[in-house]
């Protein structure tokens, strides 16, 4: 059994923690800087607990950390847990800027250990379905997508006021908070973004000033895109068209399905997943990292493609800073 220890421990490594222990293939160990939530992680989950990562490190050997602290901290904790010799997962958005890229790419060539970025659209079905298929080029090639997506985050993350999304400098702003989850996947799908033009604002949540909507005009190489978010509407909806030659495909992910209306056709063919846990997502995330470790086949997001996306969120904040469009050199 592999020994993984979870850093941060509030909403989504508690997740975390739950998940990789539902695997029945890991144990788990917390680490948080707040007491309450350690004492909750060993009530709830017979989990052993330390303040400090220093503390974690030093108690015990690991084979794998997971990071689910704020952004600015991802990778930073990651060259110091590569130098431990640990796998490591780590949260999105990968960071806030590129400072510590290269250092921690060479981190992860020295201890070569598995890293990977936990964007969990890679494990939902109704993206992983859309994009074999898509592979097959049967709509030839992709020349538009549309991403129009949101919720009420007040609904979903009621701390929001209390947390990393307050700051830019944490994580926090739509952009890097939940448009990256959408670059991310439409990189998946399309390719990397190569152009960006942003315009975003706070326009409605009470309480902080930072961006809660954003329009964004890219360029996925040849394929232009769309994106549209606000974090303060009614429905929980996501929906993304991508237009071929030959047809389009449609992902409605709140109705966890995917569609296929090919040119001369009257009706979308769709595509269901049957009802999910929100759990269910997240373990299978854990089995895949697990996975990974093992040297085995995954969908999760890479290192180098979670840099791509951290590139594209640093493009549209500069676009809305300046209001200009901003070039992405791809690797
Ligand atoms: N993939 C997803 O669906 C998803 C969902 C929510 C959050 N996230 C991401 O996960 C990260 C954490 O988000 P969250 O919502 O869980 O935030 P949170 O504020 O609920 O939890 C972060 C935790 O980290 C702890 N912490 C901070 N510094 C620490 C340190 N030095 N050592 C140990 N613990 C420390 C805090 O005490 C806190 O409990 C962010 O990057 C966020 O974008 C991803």
């Amino acid at each position: 059994m592999a020994s993984l220890l979870i850093i941060g421990c509030g909403s989504i490594g508690e997740r975390h923690l739950r998940c990789f222990q539902k695997t029945g293939r890991c144990t788990v160990t917390a680490c948080d800087t707040n007491p309450a939530l350690l004492a909750a992680m060993r009530e709830r989950y017979d989990a052993a607990g330390f303040a400090t990562l220093d503390e974690a490190l030093a108690a015990s050997g690991y084979d794998a950390a997971v990071i689910c602290t704020p952004a600015h901290l991802h990778l930073p904790m990651a060259k110091r847990l590569l130098g431990h010799g640990l796998h490591v997962f780590i949260e999105k958005p990968l960071a806030i800027d590129e400072a510590l890229v290269s250092e921690v790419r060479a981190a992860i060539a020295a201890a070569n250990r598995f890293v990977a970025v936990a964007y969990v659209y890679h494990l939902m079905p109704w993206i992983q379905q859309a994009r074999a298929f898509l592979q097959t080029g049967q709509i030839g090639r992709v020349l538009q997508a549309t991403s129009v997506s949101g919720q009420h985050f007040p609904t979903f993350r009621p701390a929001y006021r209390e947390i990393y999304y307050t700051r830019r400098e944490t994580g926090g702003g739509v952009i890097q908070d939940a448009l990256t989850h959408l670059a991310n996947a439409v990189e998946w799908l399309l390719g990397p973004c190569t152009r960006v033009y942003c315009d975003a604002a706070h326009q409605a949540l009470e309480g902080v000033t930072i961006e809660d909507t954003v329009n964004v005009t890219a360029r996925h190489g040849a394929v232009m895109v769309s994106y549209a978010m606000t974090q303060f509407q009614a429905p929980n909806e996501n929906t993304l068209h991508i237009h071929g030659e030959h047809g389009s495909v449609k992902i409605e992910g709140h109705l966890q399905r995917w569609g296929l209306l090919r040119h001369g056709e009257k009706d979308w063919t769709w595509h269901v997943t049957p009802p999910l846990e929100r759990d269910d997502l997240f373990i299978a995330q854990a089995n895949a990292f697990l996975d990974g470790m093992e040297g085995r086949p995954n969908p999760l997001c890479t290192f180098e493609e979670a840099v791509q996306t951290l590139r594209f969120n640093l493009a549209a904040l500069r676009s809305s800073d300046t209001g200009t469009a901003i070039d992405i050199h791809c690797a």
